[in-house]
Protein backbone atom coordinates (compact mmCIF):
# COMPACT_ATOMS: atom_id res chain seq x y z
CA UNK A 1 0.00 0.00 0.00
CA UNK A 2 1.54 3.22 -0.89
CA UNK A 3 0.25 7.21 0.40
CA UNK A 4 1.74 10.11 -0.12
CA UNK A 5 1.81 12.91 1.99
CA UNK A 6 2.79 16.99 0.92
CA UNK A 7 5.92 18.53 3.06
CA UNK A 8 8.33 21.05 2.72
CA UNK A 9 12.22 21.56 3.20
CA UNK A 10 14.10 25.21 3.26
CA UNK A 11 16.57 26.18 0.59
CA UNK A 12 17.60 29.40 1.55
CA UNK A 13 14.83 31.21 3.18
CA UNK A 14 12.17 29.63 0.64
CA UNK A 15 10.17 26.47 0.88
CA UNK A 16 10.54 23.79 -1.89
CA UNK A 17 7.03 21.27 -1.96
CA UNK A 18 8.12 18.02 -1.43
CA UNK A 19 6.33 14.85 -1.90
CA UNK A 20 6.68 11.76 0.65
CA UNK A 21 5.60 8.70 -0.24
CA UNK A 22 5.69 5.68 1.93
CA UNK A 23 4.82 2.00 0.88
CA UNK A 24 4.83 -0.89 2.63
CA UNK A 25 5.57 -4.36 1.43
CA UNK A 26 6.96 -7.80 2.22
CA UNK A 27 10.30 -7.68 3.57
CA UNK A 28 12.55 -7.82 6.61
CA UNK A 29 10.64 -5.13 9.06
CA UNK A 30 12.66 -1.54 8.50
CA UNK A 31 12.23 1.76 7.33
CA UNK A 32 14.60 3.02 4.58
CA UNK A 33 14.60 6.67 3.40
CA UNK A 34 15.91 7.40 -0.21
CA UNK A 35 16.13 10.58 -2.24
CA UNK A 36 19.11 12.61 -0.71
CA UNK A 37 18.32 12.85 3.04
CA UNK A 38 20.88 14.85 5.33
CA UNK A 39 21.42 12.98 8.81
CA UNK A 40 18.65 14.49 10.74
CA UNK A 41 16.32 13.23 7.60
CA UNK A 42 17.74 9.84 7.71
CA UNK A 43 17.41 9.68 11.89
CA UNK A 44 13.60 10.09 11.48
CA UNK A 45 13.60 6.53 10.66
CA UNK A 46 14.18 5.88 14.43
CA UNK A 47 12.18 8.73 15.89
CA UNK A 48 9.22 7.81 13.44
CA UNK A 49 9.50 4.49 15.02
CA UNK A 50 9.51 5.04 18.61
CA UNK A 51 6.87 7.83 18.61
CA UNK A 52 4.00 5.66 16.70
CA UNK A 53 5.18 2.76 19.04
CA UNK A 54 4.73 5.33 21.93
CA UNK A 55 1.61 6.85 20.76
CA UNK A 56 -0.12 3.67 20.68
CA UNK A 57 -0.19 2.56 17.14
CA UNK A 58 0.78 -0.73 15.71
CA UNK A 59 2.80 -0.63 12.41
CA UNK A 60 2.61 -3.87 10.38
CA UNK A 61 6.54 -6.03 10.40
CA UNK A 62 7.21 -4.68 7.01
CA UNK A 63 9.64 -3.46 5.05
CA UNK A 64 8.96 0.18 4.47
CA UNK A 65 10.32 2.45 2.36
CA UNK A 66 10.36 6.41 2.22
CA UNK A 67 10.55 8.16 -0.83
CA UNK A 68 10.99 12.19 -1.09
CA UNK A 69 10.59 13.46 -4.29
CA UNK A 70 11.95 15.46 -6.02
CA UNK A 71 14.90 13.25 -5.48
CA UNK A 72 17.33 15.74 -6.68
CA UNK A 73 17.48 17.86 -4.12
CA UNK A 74 19.46 17.40 -0.84
CA UNK A 75 16.22 17.11 2.38
CA UNK A 76 17.33 18.58 5.12
CA UNK A 77 16.62 18.62 8.93
CA UNK A 78 13.68 17.13 11.29
CA UNK A 79 11.09 18.97 9.85
CA UNK A 80 9.95 15.90 7.25
CA UNK A 81 9.21 13.27 10.80
CA UNK A 82 5.61 13.97 11.08
CA UNK A 83 4.89 13.87 7.10
CA UNK A 84 7.11 10.27 7.53
CA UNK A 85 4.82 9.08 10.40
CA UNK A 86 1.38 9.94 8.45
CA UNK A 87 2.62 8.66 5.58
CA UNK A 88 3.44 5.12 7.14
CA UNK A 89 0.14 4.89 9.23
CA UNK A 90 -1.89 5.83 6.18
CA UNK A 91 0.06 3.30 3.87
CA UNK A 92 -0.44 0.81 7.11
CA UNK A 93 -4.12 1.39 6.93
CA UNK A 94 -3.95 2.99 10.48
CA UNK A 95 -5.49 6.32 9.37
CA UNK A 96 -7.88 7.18 6.29
CA UNK A 97 -5.76 8.90 2.99
CA UNK A 98 -8.60 10.35 1.50
CA UNK A 99 -7.33 14.10 2.97
CA UNK A 100 -3.87 13.82 2.57
CA UNK A 101 -3.52 15.86 -0.36
CA UNK A 102 -5.62 18.60 0.74
CA UNK A 103 -2.75 18.75 3.25
CA UNK A 104 0.70 20.56 4.00
CA UNK A 105 2.71 18.26 7.04
CA UNK A 106 5.51 19.43 8.97
CA UNK A 107 7.07 18.59 12.28
CA UNK A 108 9.64 17.23 14.21
CA UNK A 109 8.46 14.38 16.38
CA UNK A 110 10.05 13.40 20.19
CA UNK A 111 9.68 9.74 21.08
CA UNK A 112 6.84 9.95 22.91
CA UNK A 113 4.57 11.41 19.69
CA UNK A 114 4.75 15.48 21.01
CA UNK A 115 5.70 17.86 18.67
CA UNK A 116 8.27 19.84 18.58
CA UNK A 117 8.25 23.34 16.46
CA UNK A 118 10.24 23.53 13.33
CA UNK A 119 12.02 26.34 11.48
CA UNK A 120 10.54 27.36 8.27
CA UNK A 121 6.78 27.09 9.06
CA UNK A 122 5.76 30.70 7.77
CA UNK A 123 7.90 29.56 4.15
CA UNK A 124 6.22 27.10 3.83
CA UNK A 125 2.88 28.82 4.16
CA UNK A 126 3.56 30.84 1.53
CA UNK A 127 4.57 28.02 -0.33
CA UNK A 128 1.37 26.30 0.60
CA UNK A 129 -0.75 29.60 -1.01
CA UNK A 130 1.16 29.44 -4.32
CA UNK A 131 0.37 25.89 -4.95
CA UNK A 132 -3.14 26.06 -3.51
CA UNK A 133 -2.67 23.74 -0.74
CA UNK A 134 -6.02 24.39 1.22
CA UNK A 135 -4.93 23.59 4.72
CA UNK A 136 -1.54 23.04 6.74
CA UNK A 137 -0.59 21.03 10.09
CA UNK A 138 2.16 22.28 12.46
CA UNK A 139 3.21 21.51 15.67
CA UNK A 140 1.55 24.04 17.67
CA UNK A 141 4.54 26.68 18.88
CA UNK A 142 4.36 27.29 15.09
CA UNK A 143 0.65 27.92 14.75
CA UNK A 144 0.84 31.97 15.16
CA UNK A 145 3.72 31.94 12.41
CA UNK A 146 1.62 29.96 10.04
CA UNK A 147 -1.65 31.71 10.54
CA UNK A 148 0.28 35.28 9.65
CA UNK A 149 -0.40 35.30 6.35
CA UNK A 150 -3.69 34.68 4.82
CA UNK A 151 -2.69 31.69 3.74
CA UNK A 152 -3.59 28.21 4.69
CA UNK A 153 -6.21 26.67 7.31
CA UNK A 154 -3.82 25.92 9.60
CA UNK A 155 -4.06 22.79 12.43
CA UNK A 156 -1.29 23.25 15.21
CA UNK A 157 -1.30 20.22 16.77
CA UNK A 158 0.59 19.00 20.21
CA UNK A 159 1.37 15.86 19.21
CA UNK A 160 0.92 12.69 16.75
CA UNK A 161 -2.70 11.57 17.93
CA UNK A 162 -4.04 15.19 17.30
CA UNK A 163 -2.41 15.23 13.69
CA UNK A 164 -4.23 11.73 12.95
CA UNK A 165 -7.51 13.36 14.08
CA UNK A 166 -6.77 16.03 10.92
CA UNK A 167 -6.63 13.11 8.59
CA UNK A 168 -10.22 11.56 10.13
CA UNK A 169 -11.58 15.17 9.22
CA UNK A 170 -11.86 15.17 13.29
CA UNK A 171 -10.75 18.38 13.82
CA UNK A 172 -11.27 22.23 12.98
CA UNK A 173 -8.62 24.74 11.95
CA UNK A 174 -7.45 27.00 14.23
CA UNK A 175 -8.74 30.90 13.99
CA UNK A 176 -6.45 33.45 13.33
CA UNK A 177 -6.45 35.17 16.44
CA UNK A 178 -5.90 39.27 16.21
CA UNK A 179 -2.37 39.78 18.18
CA UNK A 180 -2.90 42.80 20.64
CA UNK A 181 -0.68 45.67 19.28
CA UNK A 182 0.53 47.32 22.27
CA UNK A 183 2.66 49.89 22.04
CA UNK A 184 6.45 48.66 22.47
CA UNK A 185 9.26 50.95 23.91
CA UNK A 186 11.78 51.91 21.56
CA UNK A 187 14.67 48.77 21.57
CA UNK A 188 17.68 49.87 22.71
CA UNK A 189 16.72 53.24 24.91
CA UNK A 190 15.15 56.51 23.95
CA UNK A 191 16.93 59.16 22.07
CA UNK A 192 15.86 61.66 25.17
CA UNK A 193 18.47 59.62 27.15
CA UNK A 194 21.41 61.04 25.11
CA UNK A 195 22.59 64.50 26.25
CA UNK A 196 24.25 66.70 23.70
CA UNK A 197 25.79 65.51 20.79
CA UNK A 198 23.40 67.00 18.57
CA UNK A 199 25.56 67.17 15.50
CA UNK A 200 25.62 63.33 16.14
CA UNK A 201 21.74 62.92 17.23
CA UNK A 202 21.02 65.15 13.65
CA UNK A 203 23.36 62.88 11.72
CA UNK A 204 21.50 59.55 13.14
CA UNK A 205 17.87 60.70 11.87
CA UNK A 206 18.98 61.93 8.49
CA UNK A 207 20.73 58.25 8.02
CA UNK A 208 17.36 56.90 9.73
CA UNK A 209 15.24 59.03 7.04
CA UNK A 210 17.56 57.83 3.83
CA UNK A 211 18.80 54.77 4.63
CA UNK A 212 22.45 55.97 4.51
CA UNK A 213 25.03 53.82 6.04
CA UNK A 214 27.04 55.93 9.12
CA UNK A 215 30.20 56.14 10.95
CA UNK A 216 30.41 57.81 14.17
CA UNK A 217 34.27 58.30 15.01
CA UNK A 218 35.08 59.63 18.49
CA UNK A 219 37.16 59.02 22.31
CA UNK A 220 35.20 56.33 24.71
CA UNK A 221 32.50 57.33 26.10
CA UNK A 222 31.30 60.04 24.51
CA UNK A 223 27.73 58.08 23.40
CA UNK A 224 28.61 56.22 20.25
CA UNK A 225 27.25 52.77 21.28
CA UNK A 226 24.32 54.55 22.97
CA UNK A 227 23.32 56.82 19.89
CA UNK A 228 23.55 53.57 17.74
CA UNK A 229 21.38 51.14 19.89
CA UNK A 230 18.46 53.94 19.48
CA UNK A 231 18.57 54.19 15.55
CA UNK A 232 16.07 51.06 15.34
CA UNK A 233 13.89 52.94 17.85
CA UNK A 234 13.23 56.13 15.14
CA UNK A 235 13.27 54.10 12.37
CA UNK A 236 9.51 53.57 10.48
CA UNK A 237 8.32 50.22 11.77
CA UNK A 238 8.29 47.55 8.55
CA UNK A 239 5.50 47.47 5.60
CA UNK A 240 3.72 44.39 5.14
CA UNK A 241 5.57 43.18 2.22
CA UNK A 242 9.06 43.55 4.44
CA UNK A 243 7.54 42.23 7.62
CA UNK A 244 7.09 39.07 5.75
CA UNK A 245 10.32 38.83 4.27
CA UNK A 246 11.97 39.44 7.74
CA UNK A 247 9.56 37.05 9.65
CA UNK A 248 10.50 34.14 6.56
CA UNK A 249 14.55 34.98 7.67
CA UNK A 250 14.13 34.73 11.15
CA UNK A 251 11.76 31.59 10.67
CA UNK A 252 14.17 29.89 8.80
CA UNK A 253 17.04 30.56 11.25
CA UNK A 254 14.71 28.94 14.08
CA UNK A 255 14.92 32.24 15.74
CA UNK A 256 11.48 33.53 15.43
CA UNK A 257 11.00 34.54 19.58
CA UNK A 258 7.09 36.51 18.93
CA UNK A 259 3.68 35.46 17.63
CA UNK A 260 3.03 36.60 14.23
CA UNK A 261 5.06 39.15 11.95
CA UNK A 262 7.85 41.08 13.00
CA UNK A 263 6.79 44.63 13.31
CA UNK A 264 10.14 46.32 14.48
CA UNK A 265 13.26 46.58 11.92
CA UNK A 266 15.53 44.09 13.20
CA UNK A 267 19.03 45.70 15.12
CA UNK A 268 21.51 43.19 14.81
CA UNK A 269 25.17 44.17 16.95
CA UNK A 270 27.42 41.08 16.45
CA UNK A 271 30.49 41.00 18.29
CA UNK A 272 34.04 41.70 16.03
CA UNK A 273 35.42 38.40 16.76
CA UNK A 274 32.56 37.07 14.90
CA UNK A 275 33.73 35.12 11.22
CA UNK A 276 33.20 35.86 7.62
CA UNK A 277 30.71 32.92 7.35
CA UNK A 278 28.94 34.97 10.63
CA UNK A 279 28.24 37.69 9.34
CA UNK A 280 27.05 36.73 5.56
CA UNK A 281 26.00 32.99 6.07
CA UNK A 282 27.71 30.04 4.89
CA UNK A 283 27.72 26.10 6.10
CA UNK A 284 25.42 23.70 5.96
CA UNK A 285 21.51 24.76 5.49
CA UNK A 286 23.13 27.16 4.38
CA UNK A 287 22.73 29.27 7.32
CA UNK A 288 21.57 33.10 7.14
CA UNK A 289 24.01 35.37 8.27
CA UNK A 290 23.75 38.73 10.49
CA UNK A 291 23.80 40.68 6.90
CA UNK A 292 20.67 38.82 6.28
CA UNK A 293 19.08 38.82 9.90
CA UNK A 294 19.44 42.13 9.40
CA UNK A 295 17.70 42.47 6.83
CA UNK A 296 15.11 45.76 6.49
CA UNK A 297 16.80 46.67 9.54
CA UNK A 298 19.99 47.63 11.20
CA UNK A 299 23.54 46.11 11.39
CA UNK A 300 25.42 48.01 13.71
CA UNK A 301 29.66 46.73 13.93
CA UNK A 302 30.64 48.73 17.07
CA UNK A 303 34.35 49.08 17.40
CA UNK A 304 34.72 48.67 13.95
CA UNK A 305 38.55 48.36 13.77
CA UNK A 306 38.41 46.00 15.69
CA UNK A 307 36.83 43.60 13.26
CA UNK A 308 39.54 41.39 10.81
CA UNK A 309 39.57 43.23 7.77
CA UNK A 310 39.13 40.09 5.75
CA UNK A 311 35.65 39.74 7.88
CA UNK A 312 34.86 43.14 7.28
CA UNK A 313 35.58 42.58 3.22
CA UNK A 314 32.97 40.12 2.78
CA UNK A 315 30.66 42.56 3.41
CA UNK A 316 31.40 44.34 0.09
CA UNK A 317 28.92 41.81 -1.63
CA UNK A 318 25.46 42.83 0.32
CA UNK A 319 26.10 46.25 0.10
CA UNK A 320 26.38 46.13 -3.74
CA UNK A 321 23.73 43.79 -3.86
CA UNK A 322 21.62 43.88 -1.20
CA UNK A 323 21.95 40.12 -1.22
CA UNK A 324 24.46 37.79 -0.39
CA UNK A 325 25.02 34.62 -2.90
CA UNK A 326 25.91 31.29 -0.46
CA UNK A 327 27.52 28.60 -3.10
CA UNK A 328 27.71 25.08 -1.51
CA UNK A 329 29.27 22.23 -3.81
CA UNK A 330 27.00 23.19 -6.94
CA UNK A 331 24.23 24.24 -5.31
CA UNK A 332 23.89 28.29 -4.87
CA UNK A 333 21.32 29.82 -2.29
CA UNK A 334 20.84 33.58 -2.90
CA UNK A 335 19.67 35.11 0.31
CA UNK A 336 18.44 39.09 0.56
CA UNK A 337 20.61 40.99 3.09
CA UNK A 338 19.88 44.89 2.17
CA UNK A 339 20.82 46.74 5.77
CA UNK A 340 21.54 50.14 7.32
CA UNK A 341 25.26 49.91 8.40
CA UNK A 342 26.02 51.52 11.14
CA UNK A 343 29.87 51.53 12.57
CA UNK A 344 31.45 52.89 15.39
CA UNK A 345 35.23 53.15 16.10
CA UNK A 346 37.75 55.66 18.27
CA UNK A 347 40.05 58.20 16.19
CA UNK A 348 43.01 55.89 17.15
CA UNK A 349 44.30 52.80 19.25
CA UNK A 350 44.28 54.91 22.47
CA UNK A 351 41.05 57.04 21.30
CA UNK A 352 42.11 60.41 22.46
CA UNK A 353 43.41 61.35 19.52
CA UNK A 354 41.98 65.35 18.68
CA UNK A 355 41.28 66.11 22.40
CA UNK A 356 42.79 68.85 23.62
CA UNK A 357 42.70 68.47 27.62
CA UNK A 358 44.23 65.13 27.07
CA UNK A 359 47.36 63.73 25.28
CA UNK A 360 47.38 61.12 22.61
CA UNK A 361 49.61 58.42 23.29
CA UNK A 362 49.76 56.97 19.61
CA UNK A 363 52.13 57.55 17.27
CA UNK A 364 51.35 58.46 13.73
CA UNK A 365 52.54 54.85 12.62
CA UNK A 366 50.33 53.45 14.86
CA UNK A 367 47.07 55.63 14.16
CA UNK A 368 47.86 54.47 10.36
CA UNK A 369 48.04 51.11 11.10
CA UNK A 370 44.69 51.18 13.53
CA UNK A 371 43.00 53.11 10.19
CA UNK A 372 43.87 50.67 7.79
CA UNK A 373 42.38 47.61 9.36
CA UNK A 374 38.98 49.11 7.70
CA UNK A 375 39.65 49.34 4.06
CA UNK A 376 38.90 51.93 1.92
CA UNK A 377 36.51 51.03 0.11
CA UNK A 378 34.30 49.87 3.10
CA UNK A 379 35.00 53.73 4.29
CA UNK A 380 33.76 54.55 1.14
CA UNK A 381 30.54 53.27 1.96
CA UNK A 382 29.48 55.30 4.92
CA UNK A 383 27.61 58.16 3.16
CA UNK A 384 27.96 59.81 6.66
CA UNK A 385 30.30 60.18 8.82
CA UNK A 386 30.51 62.03 12.07
CA UNK A 387 32.50 62.96 14.70
CA UNK A 388 31.48 62.58 18.05
CA UNK A 389 32.88 64.48 20.26
CA UNK A 390 33.79 64.11 24.13
CA UNK A 391 31.62 65.38 26.75
CA UNK A 392 33.07 67.13 29.50
CA UNK A 393 31.56 66.77 32.41
CA UNK A 394 30.43 70.27 32.82
CA UNK A 395 28.42 69.87 29.42
CA UNK A 396 26.99 66.89 30.48
CA UNK A 397 25.23 68.25 33.30
CA UNK A 398 24.32 71.06 31.86
CA UNK A 399 23.04 69.58 28.90
CA UNK A 400 19.47 69.43 28.21
CA UNK A 401 17.38 66.10 27.69
CA UNK A 402 16.70 66.05 24.28
CA UNK A 403 13.76 64.82 22.07
CA UNK A 404 12.43 61.61 22.37
CA UNK A 405 12.08 59.01 19.73
CA UNK A 406 8.76 59.15 18.79
CA UNK A 407 9.29 63.05 18.02
CA UNK A 408 12.80 62.05 15.78
CA UNK A 409 10.79 58.88 14.47
CA UNK A 410 7.52 60.96 13.15
CA UNK A 411 9.85 63.23 11.33
CA UNK A 412 12.01 60.16 10.14
CA UNK A 413 8.68 58.00 8.80
CA UNK A 414 7.36 61.67 6.95
CA UNK A 415 10.52 61.60 5.00
CA UNK A 416 10.78 58.29 4.24
CA UNK A 417 7.12 58.53 2.93
CA UNK A 418 7.96 61.10 0.94
CA UNK A 419 11.17 59.37 -0.44
CA UNK A 420 8.68 56.44 -1.46
CA UNK A 421 5.70 58.58 -2.79
CA UNK A 422 7.35 61.59 -4.91
CA UNK A 423 10.29 62.06 -7.99
CA UNK A 424 13.62 63.23 -6.23
CA UNK A 425 13.47 66.33 -4.89
CA UNK A 426 15.65 69.20 -7.78
CA UNK A 427 18.95 70.39 -6.54
CA UNK A 428 19.11 74.35 -7.18
CA UNK A 429 21.91 75.84 -9.72
CA UNK A 430 23.96 77.85 -6.41
CA UNK A 431 23.73 74.51 -4.42
CA UNK A 432 25.30 72.70 -7.07
CA UNK A 433 27.75 75.16 -7.22
CA UNK A 434 28.34 75.04 -3.64
CA UNK A 435 28.47 71.10 -3.95
CA UNK A 436 31.93 71.55 -6.66
CA UNK A 437 33.76 74.18 -4.73
CA UNK A 438 33.49 71.97 -1.51
CA UNK A 439 34.82 68.89 -3.16
CA UNK A 440 37.37 71.30 -4.95
CA UNK A 441 38.70 73.28 -2.07
CA UNK A 442 38.32 69.63 0.19
CA UNK A 443 39.48 67.05 -2.18
CA UNK A 444 36.50 65.01 -2.58
CA UNK A 445 35.85 61.98 -4.52
CA UNK A 446 33.50 61.73 -7.49
CA UNK A 447 32.05 59.17 -4.92
CA UNK A 448 32.16 61.65 -2.11
CA UNK A 449 30.04 63.89 -4.54
CA UNK A 450 27.27 61.34 -5.54
CA UNK A 451 26.73 60.62 -1.57
CA UNK A 452 26.85 64.51 -0.95
CA UNK A 453 23.96 64.32 -3.12
CA UNK A 454 22.24 61.70 -1.91
CA UNK A 455 22.36 62.99 1.99
CA UNK A 456 21.76 66.50 0.40
CA UNK A 457 18.13 64.97 -0.58
CA UNK A 458 17.15 62.89 1.90
CA UNK A 459 18.23 66.70 4.56
CA UNK A 460 15.54 68.42 2.04
CA UNK A 461 12.97 65.75 2.63
CA UNK A 462 13.03 65.77 6.22
CA UNK A 463 12.84 69.70 5.50
CA UNK A 464 10.08 69.31 3.78
CA UNK A 465 11.57 71.56 0.82
CA UNK A 466 10.61 70.90 -2.68
CA UNK A 467 13.85 71.35 -3.93
CA UNK A 468 17.95 70.75 -2.82
CA UNK A 469 19.01 74.06 -1.60
CA UNK A 470 22.74 75.50 -0.43
CA UNK A 471 21.78 74.90 3.02
CA UNK A 472 20.80 71.16 2.49
CA UNK A 473 24.10 70.32 0.52
CA UNK A 474 26.11 71.83 3.04
CA UNK A 475 24.98 69.60 6.01
CA UNK A 476 25.50 66.79 3.82
CA UNK A 477 29.05 68.00 3.25
CA UNK A 478 29.65 68.02 7.26
CA UNK A 479 29.14 64.59 6.92
CA UNK A 480 32.66 63.56 5.17
CA UNK A 481 34.57 64.03 8.70
CA UNK A 482 36.98 61.15 7.40
CA UNK A 483 38.03 62.93 4.04
CA UNK A 484 37.43 65.90 4.88
CA UNK A 485 40.10 66.34 8.16
CA UNK A 486 42.09 62.56 8.19
CA UNK A 487 44.27 63.90 11.24
CA UNK A 488 42.11 64.41 13.71
CA UNK A 489 38.62 62.55 12.59
N1 LIG B 1 25.88 61.84 25.33
C1 LIG B 1 25.60 61.09 26.41
N2 LIG B 1 24.45 61.27 27.10
C2 LIG B 1 24.15 60.49 28.16
N3 LIG B 1 24.96 59.54 28.63
C3 LIG B 1 26.12 59.31 28.00
C4 LIG B 1 26.50 60.06 26.86
N4 LIG B 1 27.70 59.62 26.45
C5 LIG B 1 28.03 58.63 27.27
N5 LIG B 1 27.11 58.42 28.22
C6 LIG B 1 27.17 57.44 29.29
O1 LIG B 1 28.40 56.76 29.17
C7 LIG B 1 28.21 55.39 28.90
C8 LIG B 1 29.16 54.97 27.81
O2 LIG B 1 28.73 55.49 26.58
P1 LIG B 1 28.93 54.68 25.23
O3 LIG B 1 29.11 53.26 25.52
O4 LIG B 1 27.87 55.04 24.29
O5 LIG B 1 30.31 55.30 24.76
P2 LIG B 1 31.11 54.99 23.43
O6 LIG B 1 31.25 56.28 22.72
O7 LIG B 1 30.50 53.89 22.71
O8 LIG B 1 32.53 54.60 24.02
P3 LIG B 1 33.60 53.50 23.50
O9 LIG B 1 34.41 54.16 22.45
O10 LIG B 1 34.41 53.21 24.71
O11 LIG B 1 32.85 52.33 23.03
C9 LIG B 1 26.77 55.26 28.48
O12 LIG B 1 26.23 54.01 28.85
C10 LIG B 1 26.09 56.39 29.20
O13 LIG B 1 25.75 55.98 30.49
MG1 LIG C 1 31.10 51.94 22.36
ZN1 LIG D 1 45.71 57.86 20.47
Amino acid sequence: MLARVRSATLLGIEAIPLSVECDLSPGIPQVLIVGLPDAAVREAAARVRAALRNAGFRIPPRRITVSLAPAGLRKQGAGLDLAIALGILAAAGEAPRDRLDRLLVLGELALDGRLRGVPGCLPAALMARREGIPEMVVPDGNRAEALAIRGPAVHGVADLLEAVRVLRGERTPDQPRELASAPVPPPGGDLNEVRGQAHARRALEVAAAGGHHLLMVGPPGCGKTMLARRLSGILPPLRQEEAIEATCIYSAAGLLREPGLLRLRPFRAPHHTISGVGLVGGGPGPRAGEATLAHHGVLFLDELAEFGRATLDVLRQPLEEGSVLITRGNRAVRLPARFTLVAAMNPCPCGQLGRTDRPCACTPATVANYRSRVSGPLLDRFDIQVEVPPLPLRDFENAPAGEDSAAVGARVAAARERLDREPAPPVEGEARRILHRAIRSLGLSARAHDAILRVARTIALLDGAASVGPAHVGEATQYRALERDPGSA
